[in-house]
């Protein structure tokens, strides 16, 4: 039967470590020179609502590298912008494509295709929800520091998507999270109902960001206005007053402390310049990452709907 990624809850604990095993392998492998060819004939369908670099780019070249076609679709150009419905949409790219990563506003909207289509379904960004940042996020973390277990990963900053899908990790897997946000931008209730139903103990919730970080091996943020709340951004800048990542708010974590944000950044705002560009920043270890993931997340999810 074939599975989506639409939110990190839709995976069991041994499917989420298998994922940061086999991409932690898959790099190994692209850094030794060795070519996986492993979905050679296959085509991957990408229908993004709302911009990428990243994402888009890793997802791209992760299938073209395993030998499989992608095919980037801005919803402007098909005729979903002329509203066609997604249930008719997604059957019919169920019967060209092999797998769909899709980028979209509304979270109901990657439900939908996932419902109708008959290939998998991957979640590459909606308003809810980041599951596959996150992946390639904790296999940074990995790398870092050596694991992820009892580490304290801390957000700092809005109650948004990517803060959602970390509170799903920190559900599954065993590390310590830490939410501190303004209270006006606290992540919605049912995220943390569903999380703690699912095992999150170790999730506390905060609007102190100094107290949050005492301790921390990871301080995670990301911009305070996200696609589409644009509008907004002046407001929020004044509103998230004392919740920028700077070298005082650096200094009450670990010594050893890891910096992450999943970009784009805006300097000045959320983080500083002089953090982005600290010596041994894991930015660009977290872009890169994201290849490796989405490669292990394609094979998984296009070799499972062939048993
Ligand atoms: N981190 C991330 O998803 O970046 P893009 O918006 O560039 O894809
Ligand atoms: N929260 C941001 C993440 C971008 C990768 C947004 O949704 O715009």
């Amino acid at each position: 039967m074939k599975k989506d990624l639409l939110s990190l809850l839709d995976l069991e604990k041994e499917d989420l470590i298998h994922l940061l095993e086999r991409a932690l392998q898959f790099k190994k492998r692209f850094n030794q020179g060795i070519a996986d060819r492993n979905l050679t004939g296959k085509t991957l369908g990408l229908i993004f609502d709302k911009k990428s670099t990243r994402t888009r780019v890793a997802f791209e070249t992760a299938m073209i590298q395993l030998g499989g076609t992608p095919i980037y679709m801005s919803t402007q150009d098909t005729q979903i912008s002329r509203n066609e419905p997604a249930c008719d949409t997604a059957r019919v790219l169920s019967r060209y494509m092999d797998v769909l990563a899709m980028r979209t506003f509304d979270h109901e909207m990657v439900e939908e295709f996932a419902a109708a289509s008959s290939i998998p379904v991957i979640n590459a960004l909606t308003d809810l929800f980041h599951p596959c940042q996150i992946l390639s996020d904790i296999m940074t973390v990995i790398e870092t520091k050596g694991g992820y277990q009892g580490k304290k990963i801390v957000w700092v900053g809005d109650g948004n998507n990517v803060a959602n899908s970390w509170i799903n990790a920190a559900a599954i897997l065993d590390f310590e999270l830490t939410v501190a946000t303004p209270e006006a931008y606290q992540v919605p209730e049912q995220i943390r109902l569903n999380a703690l139903e699912r095992g999150g103990r170790q999730i506390v919730f905060s609007n102190d960001p100094k107290e949050a970080v005492k301790n921390a091996d990871v301080i995670y943020t990301d911009v305070w206005a996200s696609m589409g709340q644009e509008h907004e951004q002046d407001t929020r800048v004044g509103d998230f007053d004392g919740f920028q990542v700077n070298k005082e708010l650096v200094s009450k974590a670990k010594d050893d402390v890891t910096v992450m944000h999943c970009l784009p950044a805006h300097r000045g705002e959320e983080i500083t310049e002089e953090i982005l560009e600290a010596p041994g920043a894991v930015f660009w270890d977290q872009a890169e990452n994201k290849r490796h993931m989405h490669k292990a997340i394609l094979e998984t999810l296009i070799l499972n709907n062939q048993k």
